[in-house]
C-alpha cells in the first residue's frame, strides 16, 4: 500500500479568492497548497478591464503571507459589452490568462453576465485567434428549467453551437457536474477541456438533504445523482488529460450559508489537496492523481509545470468545524471528518 505519495506542485485552475477582508481570511489556504490559481473575477463590481485585473492582483499577492510562492492568474468577466481589443491587449500583457463566461444571473455575483453568447461573439472570435482560453460556467438560467438539468441543456442549447462556430477555441467547462458534460467533453477535440471539484467527487445531490437542510453542501452547479459522481470519478481518474483540478473553493460568511436564501459556495481550499487524494486512493489511481492535478491543467493553458514538490501522507487530518480566520468565520468543506491523508507541503 502507497504510505507517501510526492507530485509536482499542484495548480487550482478555479478558485474565488474574493476581496477585502474575506481575501485576506482565505487567501493562504490557496497559497500554501498550490503554486497558481486562476482567480475568478465575479467581485462586485466585476473585474472587467485588465485594469482592474492588474489592480486585483496586486491586492491578492498583498494578501498573501511572506515568502509565498504562488501565482495568481487572472480572468476576466465578460458582459455583453466586452471590450476585445481591451481583452487581447490584456492577454498580451500577461494580465489575463483567460475570460470567463457566467451567463447571466447564473450564480453569485452574476447579473452582469452575458445574456446571449450572439453578443459576444467578436470577443469570442479574437480569443479563437489569440489563444486565449474561454471558461465557461455551463448552465442555463431559464426558470422553468428544472435546476438539476440547467448543465445537461446548456450543452444542448449553447455549448455544441459554440463548439461548431469556433472549433479551434479553447473552452474549459468548469466545475462539470454531469454524465452528459463527461460525455460532451470526451467528444470534442483536445482544445475542449473541463475542471472538476472535490466535492463534486465526494457528494451526491442527497448531502444537502441528510436529516435537514444542509446549506454548506449547496453550491452552484448543484451536486447531481449518485450516476453523476461516478461519472466524474471516472474522469478525474481516468488519466485523460481533459481532466484538471480546479476546486472551486468558494468561501461565504457563516451567516451567509446558514440563512432563509443561503449563498452558494462550498469552501474547500484548506483541505483540497487532500480531499482529491481520497478520492484517488478510494479509485485505486493514485498514480494519476499527479496528472490530473499538476500536468494537465498547465498543458492545457500552454504553461510550465511546476517545480517544486509537495508530498501527501496516509495520516489522520481532523477538519474542524469551523475556521476562523481574519474576522471570518467559515465551515470548510468535511467540516468535523477525518480525512485520511495528510498534506506535508513542500
Ligand atoms: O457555488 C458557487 N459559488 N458557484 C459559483 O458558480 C459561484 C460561487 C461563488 O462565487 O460563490
Ligand atoms: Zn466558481
Amino acid at each position: 500500500m502507497t504510505d507517501t505519495i510526492t507530485l509536482r506542485r499542484p495548480d487550482d485552475w478555479h478558485v474565488h479568492l474574493r476581496d477585502g477582508a474575506m481575501l485576506e481570511a482565505v487567501a493562504s489556504f490557496t497559497a500554501k497548497q498550490f503554486g497558481r490559481a486562476i482567480v475568478m473575477p465575479n467581485l462586485s463590481p466585476p473585474v472587467t478591464s485588465a485594469a482592474s485585473a492588474a489592480a486585483y492582483r496586486d491586492r491578492i499577492i498583498a494578501a498573501l503571507p511572506a515568502g509565498s510562492d504562488f501565482t495568481p492568474l487572472m480572468t476576466c468577466y465578460l458582459t455583453d459589452d466586452a471590450d476585445a481589443d481591451d481583452i487581447a491587449a490584456g492577454h498580451a500583457a500577461g494580465i489575463f490568462t483567460a475570460a470567463k463566461l457566467y451567463p447571466a444571473n447564473a450564480t453569485t455575483n452574476s447579473a452582469h453576465g452575458v445574456t446571449d453568447v450572439a453578443h459576444i461573439m467578436p470577443v469570442l472570435e479574437r480569443m479563437q485567434a489569440i489563444g486565449m482560453p474561454l471558461l465557461v460556467h455551463g448552465e442555463v438560467t431559464d426558470g422553468d428549467i428544472d435546476i438539476f438539468d440547467r448543465e445537461a441543456v446548456f450543452i444542448e442549447r449553447v455549448m455544441k453551437g459554440l463548439i461548431a462556430a469556433l472549433p479551434d477555441l479553447k473552452i474549459v467547462f468548469e466545475h462539470i457536474t454531469t454524465e452528459q458534460a463527461v460525455h460532451f467533453v470526451d467528444s470534442c477535440g483536445p482544445n475542449v477541456a473541463a475542471t472538476i471539484t472535490p466535492h463534486h467527487l465526494h457528494i451526491n445531490r442527497n448531502a444537502m438533504f441528510t436529516g435537514g437542510m444542509r446549506p454548506h453542501a449547496y453550491c452552484l452547479p448543484v451536486a447531481k445523482r449518485e450516476m453523476h459522481r461516478l461519472a466524474l470519478r471516472k474522469a478525474a481518474t481516468s488519466g485523460s488529460p481533459k481532466y484538471f483540478l480546479g476546486t472551486d473553493s468558494a468561501p461565504h460568511e457563516i451567516h451567509a450559508k446558514e440563512s432563509a436564501c443561503g449563498c452558494a459556495g462550498i469552501f474547500n481550499a484548506p483541505y483540497a489537496l487532500e480531499s482529491y487524494a481520497v478520492v484517488f486512493d478510494e479509485e485505486g489511481a493514485l498514480d494519476r492523481l499527479e496528472g490530473f492535478a499538476s500536468l494537465h491543467g498547465p498543458q492545457f493553458y500552454g504553461l510550465p509545470v511546476n517545480e517544486t514538490m509537495v508530498s501527501l501522507e496516509r495520516s489522520g487530518t481532523a477538519v474542524p468545524d469551523a475556521i476562523e480566520s481574519a474576522g471570518s468565520k467559515l465551515v470548510p468543506f468535511h467540516a468535523g471528518a477525518q480525512l485520511n491523508w495528510r498534506f506535508l507541503s513542500s
